[in-house]
Formats: C-alpha cells, sequence, structure tokens
C-alpha cells in the first residue's frame, strides 16, 4: 500500500516540481550521490578502489525536447570527464529513454533512438559502453526495439530486463546470445496482474528462472539484486556453467549494501555499483524509498529530528 503511493507520487509532475525545486536534501545523499557530474566523479572515484560502477544521469519522463537534448549534452560531459579521468574501463553509463524523447507526444521513439545513439557514439569515442534502463511495462517493446536498432552499430549495448514481468523469461531467450549484456532486476515499478507477478515470491521464482536462461547462454549477465539468496543462486549458476568471475556481474544500487559490495569484490567477484547523479533525482528517490518500508521510516524520523 505504503509502495504503491509513493511509486504514484514518484510519477507526479507536480510533486516532483516542488520537491526538486527546494534546496537538495542531505538525507537523498544516501541513495544519490549529488546533482552536478563533479559531484557524481567524487563518489566515482571512492567506489573504482575495489569496484566498478554504471553511472545515471538522473531524469525521467521528459515531455520537452529541450530538456532532452540537455540531458544528451550531460551524458557527453559526462563521458568526456570520464576519458580524461582515467576512468572509461572501470565505469559506464545508464540511460532510461523517457529521458531521452520516448515520452514526447511526437516521434517519440525516433527521438530516442537518435538521442541514445549520440550517447552511444560519445561512449565509443571515451572507450566505454551504455545500459539502458527499462521503466514501466507500457515502455518494454519500444526500449527493445531501441536497443537492437543502437546494437547493429554498437554491439555492446545493454539491455535491462525485469523478472517482475511475466514476458521477461522469453525476453531472456532472446536476448541471451553472444555479446549481449542484459542486467536482470527484479522491477521497480507498480505493475498489473495482467502483465507481472505481484507477489515476492512470485517475482523471485521469476527471477531464478530468467538467470537460469541468462548464464546458460553466451551474454554476459549482469546481476541486479541485493537479495543474498539470488546472489547465492547466481554464484552457484554461473559455476555450474563454466563462467569464471570475469563472465558475469553482480550489480547493486549506490548506497544499498555497500559493505556486501566490498565484501563480494573482496571475494574476487566482479562488482558493479549503479551511481545516480543530478537534480531530477524525485522519482529514483521515491522508488528507493518504496523499496524497503524501514527507508521511509528512517527518512520519516530524520526530517522531525532536525
Ligand atoms: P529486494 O527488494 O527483495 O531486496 C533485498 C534486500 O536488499 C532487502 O531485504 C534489503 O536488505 C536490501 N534492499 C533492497 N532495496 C533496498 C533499498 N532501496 N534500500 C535499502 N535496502 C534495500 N528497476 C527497474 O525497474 N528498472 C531498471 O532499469 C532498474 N535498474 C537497476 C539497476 C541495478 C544495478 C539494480 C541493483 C537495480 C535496478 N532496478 C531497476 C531496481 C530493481 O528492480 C529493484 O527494485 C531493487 O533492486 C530492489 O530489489 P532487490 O532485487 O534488491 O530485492
Amino acid at each position: 500500500m505504503i509502495r504503491n503511493v509513493l511509486l504514484a507520487a514518484a510519477r507526479s509532475r507536480a510533486v516532483r516540481a516542488a520537491v526538486e525545486a527546494g534546496p537538495f536534501d542531505p538525507l537523498v545523499n544516501r541513495f544519490v550521490a549529488g546533482t552536478t557530474v563533479d559531484d557524481a566523479l567524487a563518489a566515482i572515484r571512492a567506489i573504482t578502489t575495489d569496484r566498478l560502477v554504471t553511472v545515471d544521469h538522473l531524469g525521467e519522463d521528459t515531455t520537452d525536447r529541450a530538456r532532452a537534448e540537455a540531458t544528451v549534452d550531460a551524458y557527453r560531459l559526462l563521458l568526456q570527464r570520464l576519458a580524461d579521468g582515467g576512468l572509461a574501463d572501470r565505469v559506464e553509463v545508464s540511460v532510461k529513454l523517457s529521458a531521452l524523447g520516448q515520452a514526447l507526444p511526437v516521434d517519440a521513439d525516433k527521438i530516442a533512438l537518435e538521442s541514445a545513439r549520440q550517447i552511444c557514439e560519445a561512449a565509443a569515442a571515451a572507450g566505454t559502453t551504455v545500459t539502458v534502463d527499462m521503466e514501466d511495462h507500457t515502455t518494454t517493446d519500444s526500449t527493445l526495439g531501441i536497443v537492437r536498432d543502437l546494437r547493429v552499430d554498437h554491439p555492446w549495448v545493454g539491455a535491462v530486463l525485469q523478472a517482475q514481468l511475466r514476458r521477461t523469461e522469453a525476453d531472456c531467450r532472446d536476448l541471451a546470445g553472444p555479446g549481449s549484456r542484459v542486467r536482470l532486476c527484479k522491477g521497480a515499478y507498480d505493475e498489473p496482474a495482467a502483465v507481472a507477478f505481484t507477489s515476492r515470491s512470485e517475482v523471485d521464482r521469476s527471477y531464478v528462472r530468467c538467470l537460469k536462461v541468462l548464464m546458460a547462454g553466451e551474454g554476459l549477465p549482469m546481476v541486479a539484486t541485493h537479495d543474498p539468496r539470488l546472489i547465492d543462486i547466481a554464484r552457484f549458476l554461473a559455476g555450474h556453467h563454466g563462467r569464471s568471475a570475469a563472465r558475469y556481474e553482480l550489480q547493486m544500487l549506490y548506497g544499498v549494501r555497500p559493505r556486501a559490495q566490498s565484501e563480494l569484490a573482496a571475494e574476487g567477484l566482479r562488482v558493479r555499483v549503479y551511481l545516480p547523479y543530478g537534480t531530477e533525482w524525485f522519482g529514483y528517490f521515491m522508488r528507493r524509498l518504496g523499496e524497503r518500508p524501514a527507508n521511509l521510516a528512517f527518512f520519516a524520523r530524520s526530517l522531525l529530528t532536525r
């Protein structure tokens, strides 16, 4: 119930605009590395001592063409700074297509593809890769279509699949071929039962079925979860399929289980941290609060004790 309210707030343009217009709340810092590229680079430098990073310039549901273009410029600057700082071998970028034009009223897919292509070209020049985030189920076909188009020129472009969607096991089969990079997560959006599993146990079982397909496949599985049981299963399946530590990644969000991230990295596993930064942090932050009621209590307590 609380999760649904938070997820609805996350999609509300009015609430988002009001909250983001205020000062950057230090509490947000737990999940968001800051508002500027310099903030992001400082956090990246600390993490890359033992882990890899994928960095997200925050933004979503953009209905304004100029903002979509500004997002492309922000990624170009970020990628240039990563290259200049000698970080491109440990840091890639993640992008949301709805920040690049996918939610525009006219020519949405065409503009999102063109914008994503420009980011891929900047990433190639910097010497790194791009992974395309997955948003709610109404965008899945469009997003996978755009990933397919991008992969013609840039076969290293990664896709995200959400175990909560009933279609995802089949999507894993389609995407498990040579050279593919698939980030498997549970799914952060409130989805209807017609398209999604709604109980935790069903989502977890779907996650395991999808993992089996990806680990048996020929691509790079990117196991995006903080769930210790699923991480153990991923490690077991990797071993079962003869995958060395270099042939899959464990991925977690900035600010979530950081000690576990470092412990797994110390065991010699490839651990990548999804690190968001930027002024449009509200939707992302609300999804993080919704994932764990304790976060909400912590947030409320901190506000009350200021
Ligand atoms: P689950 O929610 O069951 O959490 C397992 C345990 O992890 C919890 O018990 C708790 O200890 C800890 N934990 C999880 N979330 C926490 C939080 N917010 N705060 C504190 N502790 C927390 N989703 C999506 O729809 N599209 C996408 O593109 C992506 N991209 C993405 C990239 C990466 C690298 C990750 C790790 C996740 C995503 N997600 C995502 C989010 C994902 O779908 C999911 O909502 C979260 O990862 C939480 O699910 P878990 O698998 O961690 O399990």
